[in-house]
C-alpha cells in the first residue's frame, strides 16, 4: 500500500491500467452487439452507440482486477489473462446493464439530459422510444451474454448476483427513491437534521450506484473460483468503493467542467436535489470520499500486489475529474 496514493504516479497507473481495460473490453463490447437477421438496424445501431461510447469502463475493470487479484492467490499458476478470460462475460454483462441504467436515467421522464460520454444521449442522438427500447435490449442482453459466457456451473449464481443488483431493491429501487425524492412523492427530507439526510442519502446511493459496483467485484472473483475470505474483501471493498464513487459524482457535477465530465453539470442543484455536497458542503464531502477510498483500499491490502489495481483505483476515484 506504500507508494499507492502518491500523485502524480497514480494517476498515470491507474490510466495505464483503464486503458489496457478499456482495449481488452471495447474489443468485445465491439464484436458482441452485431447486426442479426432478426435484430432491427435502427435498435442496434443505438445499442452499439450507447454501449461503444467511451466511458470509463470501471465496472468491467472492477470485474476484472477482482479476478485477477483473486485468482494469483487462489492458483498461482492462472495468469492474468486467463483469469480476464473467464471473467470476460460478467465483465461484458455489468458495462450492459450500466450502458442501459445510463440511457434510462438521462430520458426526458427521469434527469432530462441531452449529453453523455461526451456525445448526445442516446435519445437525441435516435429518439425517445428507441431509447427506451435500447435500454430493454441491453438489460435483456447482459443476462444473455452472462448465461451464455459463464460455466453452466455458476451461471445461474452469477445472473442472480446481476439480478439482485440492478433491480427493485438495487439499481432500480435507487433510481425510484431518488426521483421519488426529488419530485415530492416522499416526505420532504430537505427540513431533516443533516444525520437523517446523510442516512437517506447513503441509502439511496448504495442501491443506485454502489449494488452494481459490488456485483462487479462479486462477479470477478465467482468467474476465478474466489473464496469466502477474498469475496468478503471484495465486499467491503465495494462497499466503501461505491459511496466514495457517488460522492465524487456529485462533487463533479457541483464543480467539474462540462468538457471534462462530458456531461452536463450544476444539473442536481438545478433539480434542488439533495447530494453530499449540498447537505453537508463539498470540503466535508471531499473528506468522507477520501476515507472511503482509504478504506477501500486497505479492505484489499490482504491480498498483496494482486489488488494493487483495485487499491489504486478507488484513490484515484475521489480526484478524477471525470
Ligand atoms: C456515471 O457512471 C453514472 C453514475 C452511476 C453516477 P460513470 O462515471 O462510471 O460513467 P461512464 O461509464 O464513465 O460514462
Ligand atoms: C445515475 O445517477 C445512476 C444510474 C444511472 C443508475 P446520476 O443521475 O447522478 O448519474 P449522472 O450524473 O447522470 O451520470
Ligand atoms: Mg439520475
Ligand atoms: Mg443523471
Ligand atoms: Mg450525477
Amino acid at each position: 500500500m506504500i507508494g499507492l496514493s502518491d500523485a502524480p504516479h497514480l494517476d498515470t497507473a491507474v490510466m495505464h491500467s483503464l486503458e489496457r481495460v478499456r482495449t481488452f473490453i471495447d474489443a468485445r463490447l465491439d464484436a458482441a452487439v452485431v447486426l442479426s437477421p432478426e435484430a432491427s438496424p435502427r435498435l442496434v445501431d443505438s445499442m452499439r452507440y450507447a454501449l461503444l461510447a467511451p466511458g470509463k469502463r470501471l465496472r468491467p475493470a472492477l470485474v476484472l482486477w477482482a479476478a485477477s487479484a483473486c485468482a494469483s492467490d487462489a492458483a498461482a499458476d492462472r495468469s492474468r489473462e486467463q483469469a480476464w478470460a473467464l471473467a470476460a462475460p460478467a465483465a461484458l454483462a455489468v458495462e450492459m446493464i450500466h450502458a442501459y441504467s445510463l440511457v434510462h436515467d438521462d430520458l426526458p421522464a427521469m434527469d432530462d439530459d441531452d449529453l453523455r460520454r461526451g456525445r448526445p444521449t442516446c435519445h437525441r442522438q435516435f429518439d425517445e422510444a428507441t431509447a427506451i427500447l435500447c435500454g430493454d435490449a441491453l438489460q435483456c442482453f447482459a443476462f444473455e451474454t452472462l448465461a451464455q459466457g459463464m460455466p453452466a456451473a455458476t451461471a445461474a449464481r452469477g445472473c442472480l448476483v446481476l439480478a439482485r443488483a440492478s433491480g427493485k431493491e438495487s439499481l432500480v429501487g435507487g433510481q425510484a427513491d431518488d426521483l421519488a425524492a426529488e419530485r415530492g412523492w416522499v416526505s420532504d427530507m430537505t427540513t431533516a437534521p443533516a444525520s437523517e439526510q446523510v442516512a437517506w442519502l447513503e441509502r439511496i446511493h448504495r442501491r443506485k450506484t454502489g449494488a452494481l459496483f459490488s456485483a462487479a467485484l462479486e462477479l470477478g472473483g465467482l468467474a476465478v473460483a474466489a473464496g469466502p475470505h477474498q469475496l468478503a474483501m471484495l465486499a467491503a471493498y465495494g462497499k466503501a468503493f461505491g459511496l466514495a464513487f457517488q460522492i465524487a459524482d456529485d462533487i463533479l457535477d457541483a464543480e467539474g467542467t462540462e468538457a471534462a465530465v462530458g456531461k452536463r453539470v450544476g444539473k442536481d442543484v438545478e433539480r434542488g436535489k439533495l447530494t453530499f455536497p449540498s447537505v453537508i458542503g463539498l470540503e466535508a464531502s471531499r473528506e468522507r470520499a477520501a476515507a472511503l477510498a482509504r478504506e477501500a483500499a486497505e479492505a484489499v491490502a490482504g491480498m498483496g500486489p494482486a489488488a494493487d489495481d483495485l487499491a489504486r483505483l478507488a484513490l484515484w476515484i475521489v480526484h478524477r475529474n471525470h
